[in-house]
């Protein structure tokens, strides 16, 4: 999608994204109180990215959960495009932490794409091998999330490619260069490995059907900016025999340098990873989260603080603080004065630092985990 200020395709995000606007530029809709008592009435509790609507538009979601209430179980799909280096930051951890609790209270498989080949295609500096390795890396965090592995499947794309490559044609053939030049921003330069990539992602929406030879539910929890894959997907899919599938998305982790575009691990100033050492992070967090913090202590004591473009307090209230009552303390003795960005930005360096020491744990355990999550 392009605006005056702000930009949102699958390549690029940039400037402050006005989510309303998007909403109705992407023709989504909005996550609203009636949809999620719906949804809490299977889940009995919401995850605190539905009730702080971190995930705040879907497409499809009722017809999910009528689908559902018949007996008509829906499978889980989103993925991860991996490039050059482990880069996993916690932007990323989104949609998945989200995946997992949706496979946790629905009971749902999860089919989980790494197209090892699209960050090549888009990217000169990449090759093949940088992909296929931190393919691996991952795959690592994705499965320290704790998915099910009986329930989970694992789809690389060039490892996969027998498998994927006939349905990938058939979506293709149904979409034109047209299309996908007005969808994305390309133009007659772009290569036509790229012009075809969004047939692979289509694959994983319907190859569950295929397998099982009957129409099943899909629904894909994602970041916003993969909204335009799916978009065209929904048109084909049909056509071809198969549901369209069902979107829940998220709005972006900001990056640490302030509340405009996404975290992104093109730049180190940006990104907290999940590779990060706690001195890192905190290194990270001091030097360049954003604060809404006045310019001395005095100043600040005075004035106060403003906790809604502060970067550390929207990673609390998005991410690592769960308690709601904590969160509002925290938000109005910032706001009054009484707390500093200094020690605001200790809550958040010590929340960090005990989410990714667990998580780095299970991510070495993993290690020995890859096979059973890489469908068969
Ligand atoms: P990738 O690898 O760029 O990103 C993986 C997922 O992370 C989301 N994301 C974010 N979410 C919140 N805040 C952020 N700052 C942030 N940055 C990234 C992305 O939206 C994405 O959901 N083409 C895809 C890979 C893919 C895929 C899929 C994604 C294949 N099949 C199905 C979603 C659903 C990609 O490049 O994602």
């Amino acid at each position: 999608m392009r605006g005056k200020s702000f930009e949102v395709t699958p390549y690029e995000v940039k400037g402050e994204v006005d989510y309303g606007k998007l909403i109705k530029k992407f023709g989504v809709s909005k996550l609203n109180d009636k949809l999620l008592r719906r949804i809490e009435r299977h889940t009995d509790d919401l995850h605190l990215f539905l009730r702080r609507k971190v995930f705040f538009a879907h497409r499809d979601l009722n017809w999910i959960l009528d689908e559902y209430e018949k007996g008509n179980k829906f499978f889980l799909y989103t993925g991860r495009a991996s490039t050059k280096g482990s880069k996993v930051h916690l932007g990323h951890l989104m949609p998945w932490i989200m995946c997992k609790w949706l496979q946790d209270k629905f009971g749902a498989e999860v089919w989980f794409q790494f197209p090892d080949e699209e960050k090549f295609l888009y990217k000169n500096e990449v090759t093949l091998e940088d992909t296929k390795k931190a393919t691996y890396e991952d795959m690592l965090d994705v499965i320290a999330l704790g998915f099910d592995s009986k329930k989970t499947h694992s789809l690389v794309d060039t490892k996969h490619a027998g498998l994927m490559f006939p349905q990938a044609i058939k979506v293709a053939k149904k979409i034109t260069f047209s299309t996908i030049k007005s969808s994305f921003g390309f133009n007659d330069t772009n290569n036509i490995g790229s012009i075809f990539y969004t047939a692979m992602q289509a694959v994983p929406a319907f190859l569950p059907s295929v397998l099982k030879k009957k129409k099943i539910p899909c629904l894909i929890p994602l970041g916003i900016d993969q909204d335009t894959h799916f978009r065209i997907s929904r048109d084909v899919l049909p056509k071809i025999g198969y549901y369209k599938p069902a979107i829940l998305h998220s709005v972006f982790l900001p990056p640490l340098t302030g509340v405009g575009g996404k975290m992104s691990s093109s730049d180190d100033s940006k990104a907290i990873l999940t590779t990060d050492s706690p001195a890192e992070v905190r290194k990270k967090i001091n030097k360049y989260a954003f604060s809404g913090g006045q310019h001395s202590v005095e100043e600040h004591r005075k004035k106060g603080g403003n906790p809604d473009v502060d970067v550390s307090f929207q990673y609390l209230k998005m991410f690592f603080e769960p308690d709601d009552e904590k969160l509002k303390k925290i938000y109005n003795d910032y706001k009054s004065g009484k707390m500093l960005t200094s020690e605001l930005k200790n809550i958040l360096i010590e929340k960090i630092n005990v989410f990714l020491n667990q998580h780095q744990k299970k991510r070495k355990l993993a290690e020995k985990r890859i096979d059973e999550f890489l469908y068969k």
